[in-house]
């Protein structure tokens, strides 16, 4: 697992929130009250990456992007390549981020792509997948997910450094993460066709979907769960702190 050998992984993903003075104070807390973390990383958006990477620069926490472009250089105005967040110090990118299937419109093809190039850069994608509403309600979960994983990782050869993150779309902002009972299951499928990849890799699968600083600790405390991706909650650093001490005793 990635991380400081043993502790679960926590992904702060801001999303499309704060300006250069609220993200400063809030890397500045966060780093103040964690220290030296190699199992937390920060995603704020592109414009403010230099940022972190200035306030991290004595830290051993990592930082990464929220998306990547699908080819590495050339005519794509607007698109930022893999090889352009390694140069501004990134070690991971968020991939196939429910925000970017369903309301950016990517599907499981563009999402191979970007995956690849973000492998060939030698970044670490954490690759998003996760069932609808409707899909859970059909009882369709486990064929989306094992689809979404079979087209997106279609590239990867195994094993690789990559993770996987499992995000309800339901869940996500929506307050109500999923119940134990649900990420357990579907963390243990995912689990299950990643070994059935490469019987020895060990691949991080994490969760998201409204983790706050109150359900941290039994989320982490599930053993298939390597990790937590925060939205909301990576916003206000007294939460994103409590949720990392707790995955630091998780292991
Ligand atoms: P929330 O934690 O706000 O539900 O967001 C989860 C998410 O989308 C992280 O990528």
């Amino acid at each position: 697992m990635i991380g400081n050998n043993k502790a679960k992984f926590v992904a702060g993903n801001w999303k499309m929130n704060g300006d250069a003075a609220q993200l400063r104070t809030l890397t500045s807390e966060i780093v103040a009250d964690l220290g030296e973390c190699n199992n937390v990383a920060l995603f704020p958006p592109n414009t403010y990456l230099w940022l972190v990477r200035e306030i991290l620069r004595e830290s051993t926490m990592g930082y990464g992007a929220q998306n990547v472009a699908r080819a590495d250089n050339g005519a794509h105005t607007g698109e930022i390549s893999a090889s352009m967040l390694v140069d501004m110090g990134c070690r991971y990118v968020i991939v196939g981020h429910s925000e970017r299937r369903h309301t950016y419109g990517e599907d499981d093809t563009l999402i191979a792509a970007k995956m690849q190039c973000a492998i060939l850069s030698h970044l670490c994608p954490i690759l998003c997948v996760g069932e609808t509403k409707t899909q859970r309600e059909n009882g369709d979960i486990f064929e989306v997910i094992t689809q979404q994983l079979t087209v997106g990782l279609a590239h990867i050869p195994f094993p690789q450094h990559i993770m996987i993150a499992y995000e309800p779309v339901w869940a996500i902002g929506s307050g109500k993460a999923a119940t134990p009972k649900q990420i357990m299951q579907m963390h243990e499928v995912i689990h299950k066709w990643l070994a059935q990849q490469a019987n020895e890799c060990k691949i991080a699968v994490l969760y998201g979907g409204s983790v706050n600083a109150d359900n941290a600790d039994a989320i982490l405390s599930i053993p298939q769960v390597d990790g937590v991706l925060v939205g909301g909650s990576s916003l206000k650093s007294s939460e994103f702190v409590a949720i990392a001490k707790s995955a630091c005793a998780h292991y």
